[in-house]
């Protein structure tokens, strides 16, 4: 069975969360470099079969490799792509994009919803670990109307990593500083006393002390923690 990175299991464990019916969805892994998500979906049998989606060839070819060495080549599909490009996307998908930037993940997602429309999102599982700008993807995720069902956090060779699982309802709202920059699930979670997400956010109250000096909204944040906190 194919090993993964802690932060990497932390993402497979959402997609596990995602399945309803083992061996009923299709992951679809944007970013898939090596593969190894697929592949662990694939040989735990969790998945119906695997489409991994690349931007650049090596990587590409690379999952693709790795995936017919597995025995999966009736079970995949490896696309040179940008995004979900070329992948309509179906009822019951699981859409991973994990080990990219916030940013990044926003234009793909963005992409995604004007190229399927509301209805087809609406039955799609978006699993999303972003490496940075977190606050930026929840706003989005908020106006543009995705709910949580989950998120979660871990810790890789001494680097935080956080992992949020949603769902497209259409329903804006908005997030406060302090949601967007912590994140809401987890902030119920530190409020229920997780050790995980007490350990993480201790790490960003560090960084966000000296980011808040040029950014306005982790200034806010920062300063809606203490208040809560009563510090
Ligand atoms: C750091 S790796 C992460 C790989 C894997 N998803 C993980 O979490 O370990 C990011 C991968 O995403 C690919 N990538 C970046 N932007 C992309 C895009 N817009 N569409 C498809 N792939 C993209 C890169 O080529 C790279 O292989």
């Amino acid at each position: 069975m194919q090993e993964l990175t802690v932060r990497l299991e932390m993402v497979y464990k959402q997609v596990r969360s995602a399945v309803s019916e083992p061996g009923s969805a299709r992951v679809i892994d944007v970013g898939s470099d090596h593969g190894y998500l697929a592949l662990r979906c694939l040989d735990t049998s969790l998945v119906s079969s695997a489409v991994c989606t690349e931007i650049h060839k090596a990587p590409a070819k690379r999952s693709e490799t790795a995936l017919i060495l597995a025995g999966y080549k009736e079970r995949s599909e490896v696309f040179v792509t940008d995004g979900l490009n070329g992948v309509p996307l179906m009822e019951g998908d699981i859409v991973v994009i994990a080990g990219m930037g916030g940013l990044n993940i926003i234009d793909i997602v963005t992409r995604a919803l004007k190229d399927n429309g509301s209805e087809v999102m609406k039955k799609v599982t978006f699993v999303l670990q972003p490496q940075k700008s977190n606050d930026a993807v929840r706003k989005f995720l908020a106006e543009t109307g995705f709910t949580y069902q989950d998120e979660s956090v871990c810790c890789d060779r001494d680097i935080f990593y956080n992992c949020m699982r949603v769902t497209y309802k259409g329903d804006s709202y908005s997030l406060t500083d302090e949601e967007a920059c912590y994140g809401p699930v987890l902030l119920e979670r530190y409020n229920e006393g997780d050790k995980e997400v007490i350990a993480y956010f201790a790490h960003l109250d560090e960084i966000f002390e000296i980011r808040q000096r040029s950014n306005h909204v982790v200034k806010s944040a920062l300063e809606a923690r203490k208040k809560n906190e009563g510090k």
